[in-house]
């Protein structure tokens, strides 16, 4: 018997894609959702771990993206005990400098895709008095960001979104838990044009994404209402993020996201 039906946003690659393979491993039906081709290899990987697997490729930046996956959702014809809101992308660079589309899509995607699909997620889960959520939002969302502004802005928009719906759903029955990874090693700082900084190089390969999905995964079942993860310097930096000062925060990140080259 499966354990139940589980939905994942941005699912055929890093944290996402290793959040699936929990679930499948865990024994649960998985709807996965990506925008690119790369989601059917993924398919296949969960499929060998022995899920049943539907997938949905659409541009979570869209509305009728976000739509044509809760259709898939429905189309299941049953209720949805987990869901993992967690495609998301970063634009690396002073804002100076950054491309405004490019960030207006992170937007859309980060912020839009969330509340949009958490909508309907909450809305079938708090009538039937259960579901998990989990919100992939960021350390970020805690920092001062330069060189990652837009992007930190809409990790804060996540963690505040998830922490507020958490209270007001507190006796529904219907849990959310905020994941908080430090930099992690996925496709997102190549993504986000951020390969020459620290952070994109020996930093992200700190943290593994099968490490920051199994913490995410057994916060999540908890009921905890956030995880820094997945090693000891990013929980070290999240349990100080509120008592260190937004100067010290801002130089910091400065020198992890700065090209390597200006160091
Ligand atoms: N890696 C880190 O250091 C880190 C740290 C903190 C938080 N996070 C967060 O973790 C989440 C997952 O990122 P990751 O690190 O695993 O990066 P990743 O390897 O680049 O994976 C991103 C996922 O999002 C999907 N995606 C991107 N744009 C999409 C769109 N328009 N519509 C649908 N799906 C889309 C990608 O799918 P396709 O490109 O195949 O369509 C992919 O499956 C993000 O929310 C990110 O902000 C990452």
């Amino acid at each position: 018997m499966p354990q139940g039906l589980a939905v994942v946003t941005g699912a055929s690659n890093g944290i996402g894609l290793e959040l699936a393979k929990v679930l499948a491993t865990e024994g649960y039906d998985l709807i996965v959702c990506a925008e690119s081709a790369r989601l059917a290899e993924a398919v296949a990987d969960l499929q060998a771990l022995g899920a049943n697997v539907t997938s949905v490729t659409a541009d979570l930046a869209t509305r009728e993206g976000v739509d044509r996956l809760w259709e898939q959702v429905q189309a299941a014809g049953r209720p949805l005990d987990i869901a993992c809101i967690n495609a998301g992308v970063g634009v690396g660079g002073k804002f100076v400098e950054t491309d405004l589309d490019e960030e207006l899509n992170l937007i859309h995607l980060n912020c839009g895709h969330t509340v949009h699909f958490a909508k309907h997620v909450v809305r079938q889960m708090v009538p039937r008095g259960a579901g998990k959520i989990l919100f992939t939002a960021s350390i970020a969302g805690e920092m001062v960001a330069p060189r990652e502004a837009v992007y930190a802005a809409s990790k804060a928009f996540v963690l505040s979104f998830a922490h507020s719906l958490r209270y007001e759903l507190k006796d529904t029955g219907v849990t959310v838990t905020a994941l908080q990874p430090g930099p992690t090693d996925t496709d997102f700082f190549h993504r986000a044009g951020m390969d020459d900084t620290q952070a994109g190089s020996e930093g992200k390969q700190e943290s593994q994404p099968a490490d920051v999905a199994r913490q995410g995964y057994e916060a999540l079942l908890a009921g905890k209402d956030h995880v820094y993860a997945a090693n000891f310097k990013t929980k070290l930096e999240g349990a100080l993020a509120n008592f260190v000062p937004g100067e010290l925060k801002g130089k910091m990140h400065d020198d992890m996201a700065k090209p390597l080259a200006e160091k």
